[in-house]
């Protein structure tokens, strides 16, 4: 017999509907501030004691979906699940059906029967969206042209533990206003991180992005002039001219962005314990000189193996 409507009703309506629990990690909007903060925090007790997770997901698989090449990203992914005690499929996009016509959809479906979670690098952040609304199981975003988070995460563990309290530190962004940036503005505001990003005219970021951090209330200041930018921040970060998929444009960039290279000059108008950063792979002698990434204010390292830490804690909120 069909319940009667009111044996149904199982949530007083007084109370508000709790916050729904994340279950896809696309852009970084999906975050909040005390979820960014519990996040770091799970990932810096993980990276204290890395073997204490190693059964927190046993049996569970990972399926992860490159377009793109990585190096990074997908040796983290694969390294962080092994160590939690789980298992990865690692899928180039082109040896799928995918690559012959399946629709990102029916794949989002398919994969959500057999494993736990799907990880995806791919072009469009449409296809991404699109794989995420069809799958029933947890989507992580490894970077699409449009976002970043999962090294936004990465480098907030890294200006934490350089600086202790995120609020208030000031990060230079000098560049392109790219998928790098975009996920950087969206988690680190939530957390009083404040930005300044300077960019070639034309290269701003999306200004839907920015409108959308500086909601979190943290300031984002754009400017074209890197010096501005840069001016007594805590952190300069870079990134690539030419992101993947925008290899065409390489010519024009390294004109166009010859003057947001980050030089030993650019940095000491920074605080004299700034940090350099960078989600790599660089190009010494383009956006950075070698001076700078390899010098004593680097910490680029330190952001690459944080990738490990981070995404681990990632894991273990959204599959465990
Ligand atoms: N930073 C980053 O995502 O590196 P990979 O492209 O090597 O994964
Ligand atoms: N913006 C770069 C980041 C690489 C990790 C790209 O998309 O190629």
């Amino acid at each position: 017999m069909p319940a009667s409507p009111a044996s149904m009703t199982c949530v007083d309506e007084a109370e508000p509907a709790p916050k729904p629990r994340v279950k896809h990690l696309l852009t970084g909007a999906e975050l909040d501030g005390a979820a960014v903060k519990d996040l770091l925090e799970l990932s810096r007790q993980m990276k204290i004691h890395r073997g204490a997770w190693s059964g927190a997901l046993a049996g569970k698989t990972l399926a992860m979906i490159f377009a793109k090449p990585s190096t990074r990203t997908r040796v983290s992914f694969e390294v962080g699940m092994k160590e939690l005690g789980g298992y990865t499929v690692v899928l180039n996009a082109r040896d799928m059906q995918l690559g012959r016509g399946e629709t990102i959809e029916d794949t989002g479906a398919v994969l959500s029967r057999y494993v736990a979670g799907v990880a995806v690098r791919t072009f469009a952040h449409a296809e991404l969206e699109a794989l995420a609304a069809a799958s029933t199981v947890p989507v992580i975003n490894m970077l699409t042209d449009s976002f970043h988070p999962c090294q936004a995460l990465a480098d907030l563990l890294t200006l934490a533990e350089r600086f202790g309290s995120l609020e208030g530190v000031e990060v230079a962004y000098v560049g392109d206003g790219n998928n790098v940036l975009h996920s950087l503005l969206l988690l680190g505001t939530t957390v009083g991180v404040r930005f300044r990003v300077a960019t070639p005219p034309g290269f701003e970021p999306d200004p839907a992005v920015v409108q959308a951090a500086r909601r979190n209330g943290s300031e984002v200041v754009l400017t074209h002039s890197a010096e501005e930018a840069v001016a007594g921040a805590h952190a300069v970060y870079t990134d690539v001219w030419t992101s993947m998929g925008w290899e065409d444009e390489r010519e024009t960039r390294l004109k166009v962005f010859q003057p947001y290279q980050v030089t030993p000059q650019l940095m000491a108008a920074a605080r004299p314990d700034a940090v350099f950063m960078h989600c790599l792979p660089a190009h010494r002698g383009e956006e950075v000189t070698a001076e700078v990434i390899d010098g004593p204010q680097s910490v680029v390292w330190d952001q690459a193996e944080n990738r490990l830490h981070a995404q681990k804690a990632l894991l273990l909120r959204l599959l465990g």
